[in-house]
């Protein structure tokens, strides 16, 4: 993955791979969005489209300001995007715990997307379950499928709990042996709350994705997903696309612990 070129400073280095390590929370913004924009030209250019499952939690927060941004902007054709989540929490839009809630502060209020291209899961329903299947039924609608029938997205970006969970898949979950719904509404026994989510299969679909993780809070489990075998394995490490690419954005404080020289990267394969 290069940058721009135009500032090497802002290279983010490999550090393991397929993990880039930014200096700070500030600069992993920016080689985000610089990303973004590229991976929006590219399936512009080859499908006419740019579909994006966005993540929830604190960690996309700059990303989503910074895109719009007047310098990033102007740079993405916005009624080509399709936007959508990989999970939500069952509140309403006004909630400052909704994840479309904070995209829509952050983003869609200062971009000229078309409301009809922001597809938000109505997690605040009351029948959820209805509501999962509508989710489904809005993904089938606006994306294509791959081989195994499930629904591709050009990008999925997601974060990483401390507890090594990704959306809301969450350690000990029976949702993680899901091998044919798209969407999800588990109930958390940690958080008290119902949420909807994207399930694995999905997430494998996608062309790529791309975990967010930054802070020092989040570098011991970022060393556990990347260079400790788990059994069972967590949520965030079964996430491996079976086409697509795998990246992981950090900043330097969430790499402290893998940027050690005893870390290897989990061999993929090995028994
Ligand atoms: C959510 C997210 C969740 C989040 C991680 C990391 O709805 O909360 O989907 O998976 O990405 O918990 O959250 P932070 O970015 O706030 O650390």
């Amino acid at each position: 993955m290069g940058g721009t070129g135009a500032n090497p400073d802002m290279l983010p280095r490999e550090v393991l791979p397929g993990v880039y390590a930014c200096a700070d929370a500030a600069e992993l913004a920016r080689v985000a969005a610089r990303r973004f924009v590229d991976w929006a030209w590219q399936s512009i250019a080859k499908d006419g489209n740019f579909s994006v499952a966005l993540s929830g939690g604190s960690t996309p927060r700059d990303l989503y300001r910074l895109l719009a941004s007047p310098e990033f902007r102007a740079q993405v054709d916005w009624p080509r995007l399709h936007l959508f989540w990989g999970d939500e929490r069952a509140v309403p839009p006004e909630s400052s715990e909704s994840n479309y809630g904070m995209a829509r502060r952050e983003l869609l209020l200062r971009v000229p997307i078309p409301p009809s291209n922001v597809h938000r899961m109505e997690a605040e329903d009351p029948n959820i379950g209805r509501a999962a299947h509508n989710y489904e039924a809005t993904l089938r609608q606006f994306l294509p499928l791959d081989d195994r029938g499930f629904p591709r997205f050009h990008l999925i970006l997601l974060g990483l709990g401390p507890d090594g969970h990704t959306a809301s898949l969450f350690p000990g979950s029976k949702l993680l042996r899901e091998t044919s719904r798209w969407v999800s509404t588990p109930l958390v026994p940690k958080l008290g709350t119902r949420r909807m989510t994207l399930t694995l299969p999905v997430l494998e679909a996608a062309r790529r994705v791309v975990f967010l993780v930054a802070g020092a809070e989040k570098a011991f489990i970022l060393h556990e997903v990347l260079c400790e075998r788990r059994d069972p394995p967590l949520p965030a490490q079964m996430v491996k696309p079976r086409e697509g690419e795998r990246l992981f954005l950090v900043d330097e404080a969430a790499a402290v612990k893998i940027s050690s020289s005893q870390s290897r990267p989990i061999r993929e394969g090995k028994s």
